[in-house]
């Protein structure tokens, strides 16, 4: 357990699913109308607004992109009143842009915080991505081993045979090669079409049946969801993915020298860190945003903290106001 920091007030910890709750609740009025930007920027606009409100000295250093590219929460952007503890920010108002156009599963507005310097000021780039749940030996899986060679040492600690192993993977034609190796070993794979924070979550709870995430997805992403296995336990690893100079160059930028090493959960996630999210459309994690007779609406967050490892659940109930 990580030592509980004095920036991370226990009040922020609430104060975070605010947050979450109204990126969702503005994403949610967009849900299956097929305008992924539209969703996307009216997360941004609400989340960005929640912060504001906050009594805190924020930095967004995983953010909707750089300066240039995105008008709100870009990389750099203070938020909150600028009193109060300094505090980093990862964050991503609609993970799952593509899922909320189409009213698919596991869209989540979603954001991490840590004191400054906490979190791992990751490139958009990609990251491969390999995570597994709670009670296994810290070296049991690697990304320098083999996805069959993972499958097979993790079947063995779980006491089944790799054809009982459950994979996560991003369906997409960049894993053909990794979904062949893990149908060689007779593996059941759950492809998942968006949405990789909640697909690497999904390890740690034995409900999903997931054993097992592999394969590669947003480095942003990584960190988020690396944020929350910080708070409940499980291992992760993820190693940026450059596909061209360009990439390359972004990394230098980013301080990133050594373009092949493997970051550890530790290395993503420093010290005590809070993870908020909550859902936007259904999902294995949360339920999305329902809205009820009266204008009533409904919201399933999740708020959780590294160094106690407190989990809580929260349901919210939102009346329209005036
Ligand atoms: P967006 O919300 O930005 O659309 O991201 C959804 C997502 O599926 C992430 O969960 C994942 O990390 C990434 O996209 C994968 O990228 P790609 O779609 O390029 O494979």
């Amino acid at each position: 357990m990580v030592k509980a920091s004095k920036a991370l007030d226990r009040v922020l910890v609430l104060e975070m699913v605010r947050v979450t709750e109204a990126a969702a609740i503005a994403a949610s009025t967009l849900v299956g109308r097929g305008d992924e930007k539209a969703a996307d920027a009216a997360a941004v606009e609400a989340m960005r607004a929640a912060f504001n409100e906050l009594e805190f000295d924020g930095t967004v250093v995983i953010g909707e992109g750089e300066r240039d590219e995105a008008p709100m929460l870009f990389i750099g952007e203070k938020v909150g009143t600028g009193r109060g503890p300094k505090i980093d920010i990862a964050l991503d108002p609609l993970e799952g842009t593509t899922i909320t156009a189409k009213n698919g599963p596991n869209a989540l507005a979603v954001l991490a915080i840590a004191e400054e310097g906490g979190l791992l000021n990751a490139p958009d780039v990609y990251m491969d991505k390999l995570a597994i749940g709670p009670g296994y030996a810290q070296d049991l899986v690697s990304l320098d081993k083999t996805p069959t060679q993972n499958v097979t040492a993790l079947a063995a600690a779980k006491g089944v045979e790799p054809s009982e192993i459950i994979a996560c993977v991003l369906d997409r034609p960049r894993h053909e090669k990794l979904i062949a190796e893990l149908r060689a070993l007779g593996c059941g794979i759950m492809l998942i079409p968006d949405g990789d924070v909640a697909g690497v979550i999904a390890v740690t709870d034995p409900d999903t049946t997931i054993d097992i995430y592999l394969g590669s997805g947003g480095a942003p992403e990584g960190v988020l969801a690396a944020a929350a296995l910080a708070c409940v336990g499980g291992h992760f690893q993820g190693r940026l993915l450059f596909r061209n100079d360009d990439e390359r160059a972004r990394a230098a930028k980013w301080g990133v020298t050594d373009l092949d090493r493997i970051y550890q959960l530790s290395d993503l996630v420093r010290g005590d860190a809070i993870f908020a999210a909550t859902g936007v459309t259904d999902g294995s994690l949360l339920s999305g945003v329902k809205r009820k007779k009266g204008g009533v609406m409904t919201t399933e967050s999740v708020v959780m903290r590294a160094s106690s490892g407190t989990v809580r659940w929260v349901k919210g109930e939102h009346h329209k106001t005036a």
